[in-house]
């Protein structure tokens, strides 16, 4: 089904807080890295700038940089107001306030814009939607989900969960998602269902603790890798 742009919030991380939430060392970033459901983020403008190579796709790419940007404009007083009515539900270290939250995402999404057209003229940013993706089975060293996988609970069930992941397992060596809580801050419903079936299956699943939370216990990923 087509997005529509006016129920989407878009909301990007940075290249900092992607390092972060995958715990992306050196190394990690020395390899070829599928960025699944990027959206707004800055991590393929920044990392592009640092000589990462870096594919993002989202079904957001359909829409121009000015009408994503818009967006964001038009939704952002809304969700940082949410957020100084609930501050207790916020973990305020790494961003240190809300409206240190918002200076960031502005930050993110004008950097993001920056790059957008260049970045699409040159394919880094494709339009593409899970659970299926266009590229050739092992195309990535390495595929992240940040703020999209898990968060969703409600919206995409668990079969939509493992047939996402399976698919970004086909077309890379290595899978992370990050966060592991939905958008209610609780533990997702998917994700031992979804580690039952990938451990069936072959894979390696491990959670590990990351250098990175907004939500609070919001700093596990999870890292799939085959056997
Ligand atoms: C909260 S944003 C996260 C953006 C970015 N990953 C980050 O963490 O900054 C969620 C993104 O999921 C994208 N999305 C929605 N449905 C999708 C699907 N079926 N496949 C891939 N991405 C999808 C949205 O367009 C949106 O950009």
């Amino acid at each position: 089904m087509a997005m529509q742009l006016d129920q989407v919030v878009p909301f990007g991380r940075s290249f900092d807080e992607y390092v972060r939430m995958f715990s992306l060392s050196d190394r990690d970033l020395q390899k070829t890295i599928l960025s699944v459901a990027d959206g707004p983020a800055s991590f393929n403008a920044e990392g592009t700038q640092q000589g990462c190579q870096i594919q993002s796709v989202d079904p957001l790419y359909a829409f121009k940089g000015e009408e994503i940007r818009s967006r964001f404009y038009a939704v952002l007083d809304d969700i940082i107001t949410q957020i100084k009515n609930t501050p207790d539900s916020w973990v305020w270290r790494y961003h240190t306030s809300p409206d240190a939250l918002r200076g960031h995402r502005v930050e993110v999404v004008e950097r993001f814009y920056a790059d957008y057209a260049a970045g699409k003229a040159a394919g880094r940013y494709t339009f593409g939607e899970l659970p299926h993706l266009s590229y050739e089975k092992a195309s990535y060293d390495l595929a992240l989900s940040s703020h999209f996988l898990f968060l969703y609970a409600e919206q995409l069930d668990t079969d939509f969960h493992i047939a996402a992941i399976d698919e970004m397992l086909r077309v890379s060596q290595e899978v992370r998602i990050f966060p592991l809580l939905t958008l209610s801050q609780e533990k997702s419903p998917h994700l031992v269902p979804v580690m039952n079936y990938l451990s069936a299956a072959g894979y390696q699943c491990q959670v590990e603790k990351v250098d990175y939370e907004l939500q609070p216990g919001g700093d596990e990923m999870l890292r799939i890798c085959r056997a």
